[in-house]
């Protein structure tokens, strides 16, 4: 929950808004995203590494969540940001982002696409493969500029997570493999289009074990060791991937403990292959945005089933897995709780389930819930800030929610409710746009 979720006479309270206040404005189902604590996490993170590192770069990894509000927000509080298609590239040049603090992702990025940003005079691209730097290094000398870059490598260490979540070990799509970094490193010096920003690797999402982290530090810091010799090599691009809590079976380290552990590592790692720390940067999404947000449902429909281990009761809400995937991808876990009002009932055993047609459209898996929950009662789903909104979907003709800012106890859209209207508008068959 957002530090500022409070109950005031059994109706729960978000950024100083009852939810109830916010429904009637906003209706349901509804993603509220509470700023203060957004822009503090941000805040505290960049803290906690500039702490135990000399001049950290932290980047905010905008596939989480990105509005250009969230965009402006973290870049208020000293934050790049990280986009990787050209739609979040185009988002963040609208709201106004300093591109010299941009980074750009991608794995099949076009050269089309590397020329929109190059053009628009980003800070760096994040290269992932020998084909992508073959065309980058033809984009940047056609348009005469010396383009900042970072090479993104396959460290082949199995990250403790979901295998979805799980991005360096040897057999998925991104980065070059480690063997292959020195030669395309030679590529790159040997001619003055790219500048070489230093070496990149993400090891993966949702991560609580550091083991991973420690042994992908050991293999990127010797292998950029082995290329300092041949030039220079100024930074150290790490990732994101900090878990959070979703539900309370989860115990994340606090951030500041996390940042002094990489601290240590590194420089251990850089000590033993005796050369001096590079600068670091970071790509944090979800730890930012997710327990940022609460996504509020209306309930609709009850069953009661009798099953061999006891009743479970499914409560239907009017959203589900087009604006949570995340269950449905991942088998995600969290958690739900009645926020209109408060209940003696006892707890029962509760699934909240969504409208679509899938039997697999599961919110929220296992959950106690009060046994007198009814149709009407809200039902609040926390930690839906990060990779709900921006993984949501249409399926079965159904309009994204809006995205509320809250804060100070007042509210404000961030991004509008989508309507059928909308959705109708791109079927060329109505007459919309062909
Ligand atoms: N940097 C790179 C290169 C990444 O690919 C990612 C996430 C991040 C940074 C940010 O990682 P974070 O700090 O947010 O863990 N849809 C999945 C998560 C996919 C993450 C993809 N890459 C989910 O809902 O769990």
């Amino acid at each position: 929950w957002p530090a500022s979720a409070h109950r005031v006479d059994g109706v729960v309270h978000v950024g100083g808004t009852s939810v109830d206040a916010l429904v009637a404005e906003h209706g349901t189902p509804l993603m509220l995203l509470d700023e203060g604590e957004l822009r503090g996490r941000a805040r505290r993170i960049r803290a906690a590494f500039s702490a135990v590192l000399d001049d950290p770069i932290v980047y905010y990894a905008g596939k989480a969540l990105l509005t250009a509000d969230v965009a402006r927000w973290v870049t208020a509080e000293g934050l790049g940001v990280d986009v990787c298609s050209a739609g979040e590239l185009a988002l963040v040049r609208a709201a106004g982002v300093d591109l010299a603090h941009v980074g750009y992702h991608g794995s099949n990025k076009s050269e089309a696409e590397l020329r929109v940003a190059v053009a628009a005079g980003i800070g760096t691209i994040v290269v992932d493969s020998e084909l992508e730097l073959e065309r980058l290094t033809r984009v940047a000398s056609e348009a005469g500029v010396r383009q900042g870059m970072r090479l993104r490598i396959n460290v082949g260490v199995h990250a403790s997570t979901h295998e979805f979540l799980a991005t360096s070990h040897e057999d998925q799509k991104f980065g070059v493999p480690i063997a292959d970094a020195p030669a395309l490193v030679a590529r790159i010096r040997a001619d003055d289009v790219l500048e070489l920003r230093g070496l990149h690797t993400h090891i993966g999402s949702q991560i609580f074990d550091g083991a991973g982290f420690a042994a992908a530090f050991d293999r990127m810091v010797a292998l950029h060791a082995s290329l300092l010799p041949g030039g220079p090599l100024p930074e150290l691009n790490v990732g994101g991937g900090f878990g959070i809590a979703y539900t309370e079976a989860d115990d994340p380290q606090p951030i500041e403990q996390i940042a002094a552990s990489f601290a240590e590592a590194l420089r251990a790692a850089c000590e033993r292959e005796g050369i001096g720390m590079p600068r670091v940067a970071i790509e944090p999404g979800r730890s930012i945005a997710g327990p940022a947000g609460v996504t509020i449902y209306r309930v609709g429909t009850i069953k009661r089933m009798e099953l061999a281990d006891g009743e479970r009761v499914y409560v239907s809400v009017d959203g589900g897995m087009s604006d949570n995937p995340r269950h449905v991808l991942y088998g995600a876990q969290y958690t739900a709780r009645v926020v209109s009002r408060s209940s003696d009932a006892d707890a029962v055993r509760a699934r909240v389930v969504g409208l679509h047609c899938e039997s697999g459209d599961i919110v929220v898996d296992e959950v106690r819930l009060p046994g007198d929950v009814a149709p009407g009662d809200l039902l609040a789903v926390p930690a839906t800030g990060a990779y709900c909104a921006s993984l949501a979907s249409n399926y079965n003709m159904t309009p994204r929610p809006p995205i509320v800012a809250v804060a100070d106890g007042a509210s404000r859209v961030l991004v509008r409710r989508e309507t059928i209207d909308d959705l109708l508008a791109r079927d060329a068959g109505l007459g919309g746009t062909a």
